[in-house]
């Protein structure tokens, strides 16, 4: 894997009239205040945006060449102090994508007019956005060599002394997210997969354990063995990765847990072919686990932090699972399989239940689980389930504060009337009727042992065309930074 060093740069203060003429590309995000008319060339700018028609903010970047020896080339936006992350995020996103058309290594950025804590603010969603277009993604195309990018970012007008220490390891978590989940399905298989982790869990010094399928026969996994009894390879599994803090203040424990299916044919119940294309990301929810992991292990919390990755195929081929089979799961329920292609919560059900059994205080899983979760919010938000209702507000204001957004869906127990079976404690999905994305979750809901807190994110964001927020590109890494705010900035009452 390809890693890009973004290198930062920073000053208290504007740039002179003299060194904006001695850089070749800015990006600069100025406020409606007066403050902003000490800026250099300001007349300039604000008379090209009233040319443009704009009005009082700019939701689109303008572009300019400054009138220098080395005509400038300077995307800028006058931005609302007010304006939300996603919006930032996005206008930034869009910002930095013009320079990188021109192939930037050095990018000078300006925040002109606002207070300390609003430059700040900014400031971190520029570097958020430019470290994420930074990121270098798998590409095989022969005759395309990997350029390189952006750089250097060199900040004005920030005055506290700032390392966005934490920005970078969420980019780093989402920018692994993607480059795994883009990798077609013929690399990454599980088995490869696998040895990739072994890779990061060395680099990084976290405790990794794989139950093999000899492990979880032992461990009498039968949801989670059903699915992938139909792959010729024996090399699906459960990873387990722990990460403990030096100084070790809590002994609460977080769980992450991914479901990761580096293939979704849909099984016995093949996809159709405009569906099946794409489903090599339907192990992105293990990568956005993956990904959280190492933004928190890289920023050191003082917490201990798990997690667990459900490393599979959901093939088809003569010993595949089918409609019909009963199975037994880890924990002893008993399972009517109903469609093959509700292979996630299989697959979950039993690491959900391995999960839990050491009593973390929290348990947070990922997982591009249903479509329905995508007909009901589209893919600019990721659904939200918990077993703590009361956490609703909270989970919603994360995601407005770190721009990837998130809606709650109820998780009554009336809902389980969906899934009564006439042969076994449970079936496991619908034929007929709505919601499978409640239903999927009250499904998972049983494995979660141990009164544990739970948050299930079914991340219909996975993939949003032209990019979200501040990702370029359409596969979207979507929940790392969501995570991290999640478990850093909201004191969960717990
Ligand atoms: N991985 C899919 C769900 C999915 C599809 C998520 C596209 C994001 C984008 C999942 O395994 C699946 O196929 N679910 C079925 C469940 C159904 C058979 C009950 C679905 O949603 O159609
Ligand atoms: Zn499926
Ligand atoms: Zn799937």
């Amino acid at each position: 894997m390809i890693k890009s060093q973004l290198k930062l740069l920073q000053n208290e203060k504007l740039p002179s009239r003299k060194e904006l003429n001695s850089n070749q590309h800015w990006l600069i995000l100025y406020s409606s205040s007066e403050k902003t008319k000490r800026l250099a060339y300001y007349d300039l700018l604000n008379d090209r945006r009233k040319q443009l028609g704009r009005k009082k903010y700019d939701s689109e970047p303008v572009e300019i060449d400054l009138p220098n020896s080395v005509r400038s080339h300077t995307v800028y936006a006058c931005v609302d102090e007010k304006i939300s992350a996603f919006d930032l995020l996005t206008l930034c996103r869009k910002l930095v994508g013009i320079q990188k058309n021109y192939k930037v290594r050095k990018l000078g950025v300006i925040l002109a007019g606002f207070d300390i804590a609003q430059s700040e603010r900014l400031a971190e969603a520029v570097v958020a956005a430019a470290a994420a277009t930074a990121a270098v993604m798998p590409n095989y195309k022969s005759k395309s060599k990997q350029k390189a990018g952006l750089s250097r970012l060199e900040l004005f007008g920030l005055k506290i002394d700032h390392n966005f220490k934490r920005t970078l390891a969420e980019a780093e978590g989402n920018a692994l997210a993607r480059y795994l989940s883009i990798l077609p399905p013929n690399e990454l298989t599980p088995g490869n997969y696998l040895t990739r982790i072994r890779g990061l869990a060395k680099e990084n010094k976290w405790k990794l354990e794989f139950y093999d399928q000899k492990n979880l026969t032992k461990k009498k996994a039968g949801a989670f063995l059903a699915v992938v009894q139909g792959s010729h390879e024996e090399d699906a599994g459960i990873v387990r990765l722990q990460y403990k803090p030096g100084n070790e203040k809590s002994r609460n424990t977080v769980c992450l847990v991914g479901k990761g299916i580096c293939y979704d044919t849909g099984g016995n119940n093949l996809k159709p072919a405009k569906y099946m294309y794409g489903m090599h990301e339907d192990m992105q929810g293990s990568a956005v686990a993956l990904g959280t992991f190492l933004a928190l292990s890289k920023m050191q919390v003082d917490f201990p932090v798990e997690c667990w990755l459900a490393l599979a195929m959901n093939h088809i081929g003569p010993k595949a699972y089918k409609p019909n089979d009963v199975i037994t799961a880890s924990d002893g329920t008993t399972i009517e399989i109903v469609h093959t292609d509700a292979e996630g919560r299989m697959v979950l059900a039993d690491t959900l239940a391995l999960a839990s059994m050491s009593k973390p205080k929290l348990i947070i899983d990922y997982a591009t689980l249903t479509g329905a979760c995508v007909y009901s919010l589209g893919s600019s938000y990721s659904g939200v389930f918990t077993n703590r209702e009361d956490l609703h507000a909270d989970l919603i204001q994360v995601g407005k504060d770190s721009g990837e957004r998130v809606w709650p869906f109820p998780l009554d127990e009336d809902y389980d009337k969906g899934l009564e079976s006439d042969i076994a404690d449970v079936k496991q999905c619908a034929l007929e009727g709505d919601a499978d994305h409640i239903l999927a979750a009250r499904f998972l809901q049983r494995f979660v042992k141990n009164k544990c807190n739970w948050v299930h994110m079914d991340l219909a964001s996975s993939n949003h065309k032209g990019g979200l927020a501040h990702i370029p590109t359409d596969t979207a890494g979507f929940g790392v930074r969501y995570s991290v705010s999640l478990l850093i900035d909201k004191e969960l009452k717990l």
